[in-house]
């Protein structure tokens, strides 16, 4: 039995995808009464998750009007597999989540978090981009900032407000990826900025921000168009995801990236990224390496490297799937694996995640929201778990690639 859904794990069939949490709508729990929470259910389209012990953090950002909380968490409860409809319980409470009712920037509010991230210290950090949209049309509402909430006490550790000479707003920030030196401080967050193509980096321990530039942080304009659940599309979102390898013998990682609008997949050294000069400088010479194509029609979101096998993951928009490359290997189509592809259940997988030894995917049919209509009967958002050793990519090692400095 187990063999048999290894087997079709592997041929691309969507028989290990594991319903998880499935949403025809997102409900909250206990809106409150008072104040400026308006609701508008069909408005509500989770983007991003982060799995941590009892709870899954789902974020729903304000990309129209009538969202009342956009940082939030499912409970899991002991023993139960599959949930339905949870409701959504605002993080860490709804007075933080709270709009300001005449759109007055408030460093006391989370105005809208997409893709939020648990790191191995119990931290949840989530980037408030500090912009609403409605009907398509972006108002900066508060400068964009980076909040890290301790999840033993879910008190609010740090708020960094990301200045001006760094970024001019927070409308390109959909993702944050974290870079733990130590647990008392000592940590880096890599933030990718898919409209300005910048990856903006803060040091934690100096309480800084500095934004690197370089081309290959662009869409390529020959792979931006997109066909998605029958629509057709073109995007230009430049890098989106970030991942880290493990550590190599000199203490630094490979930060391997994508723009969101290429087949190509990129790496620089954490050793470039975490010092202030090297990534500032305008001339980059090869700091950042190609580290290989993927293939026709493999734009992806979100990317995770899984530790212990060094097998990284990719959530595949133009093709509904989940696929994988074993980084030892040399990166291009052949060695460019899919996972598991279902053009009902991951039309638009907005985020992928590794958990211990489970990835989890989130889908959320966001091109029909755009571009179509969701129809609320259906299942339209679903988060789902699917364990490593079903999605093994290639175990063979060829040979040892190098894209370090
Ligand atoms: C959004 O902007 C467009 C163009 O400026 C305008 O026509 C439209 O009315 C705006 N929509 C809303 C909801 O403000
Ligand atoms: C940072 O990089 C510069 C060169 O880009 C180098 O001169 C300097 O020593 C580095 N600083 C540290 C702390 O490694």
């Amino acid at each position: 039995m187990k063999l048999l859904i290894l087997v079709s794990c592997l041929f691309g069939i969507s028989s290990c995808l594991e319903e998880f949490i499935q949403w025809n709508q997102i409900e909250y729990e206990n809106i409150p009464e008072t104040g400026n929470f308006q609701f508008i259910q069909y408005n509500n389209v989770p983007q991003g998750f982060a799995p941590y012990k009892d709870k899954i953090f789902v974020a729903v950002p304000r990309r129209n009007q009538g969202i009342p909380s956009t940082l939030n968490y499912v409970k899991l409860e002991p023993g139960q597999d599959v949930y339905t409809n949870p409701k959504l319980h605002s993080y860490p409470n709804y007075e933080t989540n709270e709009l300001d009712a005449t759109n007055q920037a408030n460093p006391n509010r989370i105005v809208s978090v997409y893709r939020p991230r648990v790191d191995e210290c119990d931290r949840l950090w989530a980037v408030d981009s500090g912009v609403i949209s409605t009907s398509g049309n972006a108002s900066v509402i508060q400068r964009p900032s980076i909040w890290v909430f301790d999840l033993k006490t879910d008190q609010l550790v740090k708020r960094f407000e990301i200045p001006e000479h760094v970024v001019r707003d927070g409308r390109g920030l959909a993702s944050i990826t974290v870079d733990v030196i130590d647990c008392n401080g000592n940590s880096f967050a890599y933030i990718p900025d898919l409209l300005n193509s910048e990856m903006i980096i803060y040091n934690m321990q100096e309480d800084k921000a500095y934004r690197m530039q370089h081309n290959y942080f662009r869409m390529n304009p020959f792979e931006g168009d997109y066909d998605v659940d029958g629509l057709k599309f073109s995007w230009e979102d430049g890098i989106f995801s970030i991942t880290l390898s493990n550590r190599d013998k000199d203490g630094y990682r490979t930060a391997y990236f994508h723009p969101m609008s290429s087949f190509t997949e990129f790496a620089v050294s954490t050793k470039i990224l975490r010092n202030e000069t090297s990534a500032t400088r305008g001339y980059h010479g090869n700091d950042v390496k190609v580290v290989g194509n993927r293939g026709k029609n493999t734009q992806s979101t979100m990317h995770s490297y899984h530790a212990a096998t060094g097998v990284i993951y990719y959530a595949q928009i133009n093709k509904n799937a989940v696929s994988c490359w074993n980084s030892d290997r040399e990166l291009k189509a052949a060695n460019f694996k899919e996972v598991v592809r279902d053009d009902t259940k991951l039309i638009y997988p907005a985020d992928l995640k590794i958990y211990g030894d489970d990835l989890y995917v989130l889908s959320n049919r966001m091109i029909r929201h755009i571009y179509s209509k969701l129809d609320t009967n259906e299942v339209n958002f679903r988060i789902f778990k699917i364990s490593i050793k079903d999605a093994r990519c290639s175990a063979t090692h060829t040979r040892r690639r190098k894209y370090r400095n």
